[in-house]
């Protein structure tokens, strides 16, 4: 099935390293060619003698081998390839890729590859939920890296969690997608499409200043991710952020509530809103059209403020027009469920996820996440997890709510 296919795969450090054997076996089984490259650490795992005999071939792992440059040098290594498996891919070599780093061989093929790249994270389940790998493995999603697992269980260190590398026929029928050889992953959100609010607002008090709040954007960014991973064409309006766009979507950058609420109007009609943003309750009624400056013996100005439009209750006004799932945040600081439920009644949307942004739950920039979902008649508790996988798992609810057969206006009894 893979004959004729070329495949570069990088082995980093970790016990799962043995499982990468199998894979060499199996892509070699299916006729694929396949290069390995071992990082210095994997070397601990698995021996280059047992890649090299199952792979039929040389292993690299010296950047600075003469021989093997003058062979076959490191970028022809990672360009020659069809496709690129780091396999296990380790929270180290993860955060070289993030990071750009380029200082042994395996960096440097993937940081110098113009070739698609899967990775299969294999790690510890604190390593793999600490905001730091949480923060690269967004990063790497944002820039197009394709992602086979890690899957829950019992992990080789004898903890249970996420961490587990993924099983090899699992890893085989992502490349086997990549690649183009089996269908593509079935796209459930395929044909519809969503608008995604995320980050803060800038409110203009004068043209120098403004109010805003500690918003990242990593939360709504994720989700506009997820959902079009999902096969949904979105729009992905942001507020000013510092996060790259994620592949895909389509962005509307804009700054103020007045602007994302006219940039969420003007991509109706939708199926799907995702209200992420932090959004600004209030405006300056009249802010300044010159610098405020100090005045001799003047005391500080008097900011008005006025009330801004709020989006989610706008978006989910019954009507022709209204998306058929809006879905808000609640950002609370006390009591929770309580204020996030209220909330759900009062913006009028269908389904409210509830997460505290108390400054001791370093929600509001970090990477992770502690949600309730609260829907009109059920509240889940999700355990803390990475905002990547928050948004994952929300897209899935969303496909499964889509996926569902809702009567039709016949079939609605009288
Ligand atoms: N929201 C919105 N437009 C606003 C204010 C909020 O679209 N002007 C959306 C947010 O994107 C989020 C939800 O409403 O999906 C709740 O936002 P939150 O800040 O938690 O609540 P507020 O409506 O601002 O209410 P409060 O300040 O009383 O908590």
């Amino acid at each position: 099935m893979l004959s004729g296919r070329r495949i570069l795969l990088i082995i980093s450090g970790g016990i799962a390293a043995y499982k990468s054997l199998d894979l060499i076996r199996r892509l070699r089984e299916q006729g694929a060619a396949v290069r390995c490259v071992l990082t210095e650490s994997a070397t601990q795992f698995v021996t280059p003698l047992s890649v090299a005999a199952l792979s039929e071939h040389k292993v690299y792992q010296d950047l600075f081998s003469l021989t093997d440059e003058a062979e076959m040098g490191h970028i022809r290594l990672s360009r020659e390839a069809d496709l690129v498996v780091v396999a296990p891919a380790s929270a180290n070599l993860i955060a070289k890729m993030a990071c750009g780093l380029a200082d042994d061989l395996a960096s440097t093929a993937l940081l110098a590859t113009d070739k698609p790249v899967l990775i299969a994270p294999a790690m510890n389940v604190f390593m793999w939920n600490h905001p730091a790998t949480q923060g690269n493995v967004a990063a790497l999603a944002a820039r197009g890296v394709h992602r086979v697992g890690p899957g829950a269980g019992e992990l080789a260190c004898g903890e249970v969690g996420e961490g587990r590398m993924a099983d090899v026929p699992e890893i085989m029928a992502a490349i086997g997608r990549l690649i183009g050889v089996l269908p593509p992953e079935a796209k459930p959100l395929a044909g519809r499409r969503a608008i995604v609010t995320s980050g803060p607002t800038h409110e203009p008090i004068d043209p120098v200043r403004f109010i805003a709040n500690r918003s990242s954007g990593k939360q709504g960014h994720a989700v506009a991710a997820a959902l079009h991973r999902l096969g949904a064409e979105v729009t992905l309006v942001s507020g000013p952020v510092t996060l790259p766009p994620p592949e895909g979507v389509e962005i509307v950058p804009v700054e103020t509530a007045a602007q994302m609420l006219e940039a969420c109007l003007a991509a109706l009609p939708a199926d799907i809103a995702v209200c992420a943003a932090a959004v600004a309750d209030w405006r300056v009624s009249n802010p300044g059209a010159q610098k405020h400056k100090k005045t001799e013996g003047g005391g500080p100005p008097t900011i008005a403020l006025t009330p801004n439009p709020d989006i989610l209750a706008t978006l989910s006004q019954p009507g022709e027009l209204r998306p058929a799932l809006v879905v808000g945040f609640a950002a609370e600081t006390e009591l929770l469920l309580q204020h996030a439920s209220a909330k759900l009644a009062r913006k009028g949307c269908d389904w409210i996820v509830a997460n505290d942004v108390s400054p001791a739950s370093g929600t509001f920039g970090g990477d992770q996440n502690a949600v309730h979902l609260l829907t009109p008649d059920t509240v889940e508790a999700w355990p803390r997890m990475g905002k990547e996988l928050v948004a994952e798992r929300l897209a899935e609810r969303i496909a499964a709510h889509f996926a569902k057969p809702h009567p039709t206006t016949s079939e609605v009894p009288a």
